[in-house]
C-alpha cells in the first residue's frame, strides 16, 4: 500500500483536507515512507482512504501529568474585555479568507510555542542584542504570521489595555485560523500569561526535529503530557512524516471522528504549562517583553 504523497505548501484544510491528510499520515505510517518521498493530497488519499480499518493503541502516559489546566477557564476575559474572544474570532474571519495559507503556519506556532517553556507566547519575542530567541531558532524560520498575531494585539490593546495575553491570542487565533478555512474547531479555555523568556537554544532543544524517531517523539510528547494517540493525531497535519515508524494499527473512520479527537488533543497541547495567576506578565506588545 505504497501511496504516492506531494508535498503541501498550501494546507488545504477543507474538511475533506484535513481528513485526507490524515489518511496520509496514515499511509506514511504504514507504508514504510522515506524522508525525501513527497506528499500528496488527493487521489492518492482517497485510495487510503478507503484502504485503511484503524485500531489505534493508546496512552502509554498515565502518569503525572505537567499540563497545568488549572486557573484557565472559558471566556476568562468575559468581564476584562468581554469582545476580546470575539473580536480575535472576527479579525480571523475577515482576514484569513484572503490569506488562507496563513492558517497551517498560525496552527504550528502555536505547537511550537507550546512545546518551548509551555503556551506562553515565547515564541512570538523578538531576538535583541543581548538574546537570541526562539524565533531565531531553525525550526521556526518557515513560521508565518507574526505581525498577523501583533496586529490583533495592537487592536485588543486599544480596547483593553493590559489585559489579553499575547499566548491566548495566539491560541485563540490558531484555533480560528484553521476553523475558518474549514478544519476542526476545539475549545479554547483562556487565561493564559506571557513568558518573559525566549530563548534559541531551548527552542533548538525542545521542538521536535523531523529526523526523530518515533519513540524519541513518543518521549517528547510524554513529556508535556500527550500520549501516542495525541502524537498521531496532531502531527497528522504536519508536512513531515514524522509519525510513520512502529504505528502499526491505527485508528481511521469518518472525518468527524477524526476532527473529534484532533480537537481533544489541541485542547490538551493548549494546556501544556501554562502560566497563570500572577505569573508572566500580560505583555504590550507581543514581540517585546515589557520594559
Ligand atoms: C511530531 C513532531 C513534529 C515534527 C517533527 C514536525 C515537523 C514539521 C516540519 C519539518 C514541517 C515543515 C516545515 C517547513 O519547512 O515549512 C512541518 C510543518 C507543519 N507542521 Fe509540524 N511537526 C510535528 C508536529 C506538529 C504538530 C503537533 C502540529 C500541530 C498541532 C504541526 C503542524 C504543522 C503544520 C500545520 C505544518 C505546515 C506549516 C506550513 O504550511 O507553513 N506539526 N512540521
Amino acid at each position: 500500500m505504497k501511496a504516492i504523497f506531494k508535498k503541501v505548501d498550501t494546507l488545504r484544510f477543507g474538511r475533506r483536507g484535513v481528513n485526507n491528510y490524515l489518511a496520509s499520515a496514515i499511509a506514511v505510517s504504514i507504508s514504510g515512507f522515506v524522508e525525501d518521498d513527497v506528499l500528496h493530497i488527493g487521489e492518492a488519499a482517497d485510495d487510503v482512504e478507503e484502504k485503511l480499518r484503524v485500531v489505534l493503541t493508546l496512552s502509554i502516559n498515565d502518569g503525572v501529568s505537567p499540563l497545568s489546566p488549572a486557573d484557565l477557564k472559558l471566556n476568562f476575559y468575559y468581564e476584562s474585555c468581554p469582545n476580546a474572544e470575539n473580536f480575535v474570532f472576527d479579525y480571523v474571519k475577515e482576514h484569513i479568507p484572503h490569506a488562507p495559507t496563513l492558517a497551517a503556519p498560525l496552527l504550528r506556532m502555536h505547537f511550537h510555542d507550546c512545546f518551548v517553556r509551555g503556551c506562553d507566547g515565547s515564541i512570538l519575542i523578538n531576538s535583541t542584542s543581548k538574546n537570541q530567541a526562539e524565533k531565531a531558532a531553525t525550526p521556526n524560520f518557515t513560521l508565518r504570521g507574526f505581525d498577523f498575531i501583533d496586529n490583533i494585539k495592537s487592536l485588543l490593546e486599544e480596547k483593553c489595555p493590559n489585559v489579553v495575553s499575547c499566548a491566548d491570542i495566539l491560541a485563540l487565533t490558531a484555533r480560528d485560523a484553521v476553523a475558518v478555512i474549514g478544519g476542526p474547531y476545539w475549545t479554547v479555555p483562556t487565561g493564559r500569561r506571557d513568558g518573559l523568556v525566549s530563548n534559541v537554544t531551548e527552542a533548538l532543544n525542545n521542538i521536535p526535529a523531523p529526523n526523530f524517531n518515533f519513540s524519541v517523539l513518543l518521549k517528547s510528547f510524554a513529556s508535556r503530557g500527550l500520549d501516542m494517540h495525541d502524537l498521531v493525531l496532531l502531527s497528522a497535519l504536519t508536512t513531515t512524516a514524522a509519525t510513520k515508524a512502529q504505528i502499526l494499527q491505527l485508528v481511521y473512520g469518518p472525518h468527524e471522528v477524526f476532527f473529534n479527537e484532533f480537537a481533544q488533543s489541541m485542547e490538551k497541547m493548549g494546556k501544556i504549562e501554562v502560566k497563570t495567576g500572577k505569573e508572566g506578565e500580560i505583555r504590550k506588545h507581543c514581540a517585546v517583553v515589557n520594559g
